[in-house]
């Protein structure tokens, strides 16, 4: 896999997603590094890190949305659910000890653009609406605080 960089492609117009969404990316490509050092260590820490970090956006996602009256936030947990179940089967893959990290970064990415493309995009009018100031602060600290 070669290195994923962020495009507007990506975009859903809404600041603070894009920047888990680049963060996420910026994980993954931090799990390649990891993988080629041939460093497991490295490659576990990663993984954590990316997981923890996915179920943390998808939460904060999940409030927002639910905050915002989006008419699909259950059917948009539900994909998320069944998303992070996929990657703890990985994990526990990793743990053990299969090299699946280049397999799931690739599934990431493919999951991930497609998810952000249509589902995320789909909230992005509704979530607009209760992105104030207060309400950020407020989010940001329950979920990444
Ligand atoms: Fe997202
Ligand atoms: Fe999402």
């Amino acid at each position: 896999m070669s290195y994923w960089s962020w495009d507007s492609s990506l975009s859903v117009g809404i600041d603070v997603i894009d920047g888990q969404h680049r963060r996420i990316v910026d994980y993954i490509n931090e799990l390649e590094v990891a993988r080629l050092s041939d460093d497991r260590d490295k490659v576990s820490e990663v993984l954590m890190g990316l997981v923890d970090y996915t179920r943390t956006h998808f939460a904060f996602e999940e409030d927002m949305m639910k905050q915002a009256g989006y008419p699909l936030s259950v059917s948009h947990k539900r994909v998320h659910d069944a998303f992070v179940a996929h990657i703890d089967k990985y994990l526990a893959q990793h743990e053990s000890g299969k090299d699946v990290a280049r397999k799931l970064m690739s599934e990431l990415q493919i999951w991930l653009t497609n998810h952000i493309k249509n589902d995320d995009r789909d909230y992005a009018p509704y979530a607009a609406k209760v992105l104030d100031k207060s309400w950020l602060k407020r989010t940001l600290g329950k979920f990444f605080g």
